[in-house]
């Protein structure tokens, strides 16, 4: 039976063929760097310079980069498909939108996105934040990067939840299933009554947890299994 309702879960492995690197791996963020000294609350506090600057490279290094056939397919799907659809992503790069995504929600946080800790605002952000630049809002020099940090709760939960509690197909594209709560999201989907599909370069730790895997590159098997959809 055609699906109707569809969620859909994307992790970095979806923009690593823009050239974003991913998180896990041998070329991955998490190798040069322990993930306490840059994506922790404790981390900002003890040293805030060294992950403003980690931030605002990653935030420049956006500039270089560009939508890949994995995310223009995830476009055009949700352009054409008449039922619900939501794609959840935890990057925190904006390719999903720039590829043209419109029902689509960050749950890790948008690189260019501020968030002040004095008023809580939460402003659009392009440039550095390591020069300590004051809240477009209130004024205070106490912006940090509007990430989700390792010990925070991921945004949207309410809404992701409820729509995967809706959803008749569940499907990850290029994620390890290493952070939770979205590495829950397959079990969740398949309490609901969904079927589920793992998109992934290669076999994940959260395979097994799936109806159908598919393993390829995000660009050549996102864009076939969108055909397959519309088609
Ligand atoms: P990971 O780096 O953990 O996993 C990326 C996945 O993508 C791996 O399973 C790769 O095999 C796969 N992959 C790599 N290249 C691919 C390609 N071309 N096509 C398809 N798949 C490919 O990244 P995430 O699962 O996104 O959180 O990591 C989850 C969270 O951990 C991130 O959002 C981040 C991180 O710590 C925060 O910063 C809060």
């Amino acid at each position: 039976m055609k699906p109707r309702n569809i969620v859909i879960l994307t992790g970095a492995g979806v923009s690593a063929e823009s050239g974003v690197p991913t998180f896990r791996g041998p070329d991955g963020l998490w190798e040069g760097h322990h993930i306490e000294a840059v994506a922790t609350p404790q981390a900002f506090r003890r040293d805030p310079l060294l992950v403003q600057r980690f931030y605002d490279a990653r935030r420049a290094a956006l500039g270089k980069v560009v939508p890949n056939a994995a995310h223009l397919a995830l476009a055009r799907l949700d352009a054409e498909w008449r039922g619900e659809l939501l794609l959840v992503t935890q990057n925190v790069d904006d390719l999903h939108e720039r590829g043209g995504s419109q029902r689509l929600l960050h749950m890790h946080g948008e690189l260019q996105r501020a968030l002040c800790t004095a008023c809580g605002t939460a402003p659009a952000w392009t440039g550095a934040l390591s020069d300590d630049p004051p809240c477009p809002r209130c004024g205070a020099a106490r912006l940090r990067p509007d990430i989700v940090w390792f010990g925070e709760m991921p945004y949207h939960m309410d809404e992701i939840e409820m729509a995967i509690g809706r959803c008749d197909l569940f499907v990850s594209i290029g994620t390890s299933g290493a952070v939770y709560p979205a590495a829950g999201f397959v079990t969740q989907a398949q309490r609901a009554g969904a079927r589920t599909l793992e998109i992934n370069l290669d076999p994940s730790a959260g395979t097994p947890l799936f109806d159908e895997a598919r393993h390829g590159p995000a660009g050549t098997q996102v864009p076939k299994w969108v055909d397959e959809m519309l088609g």
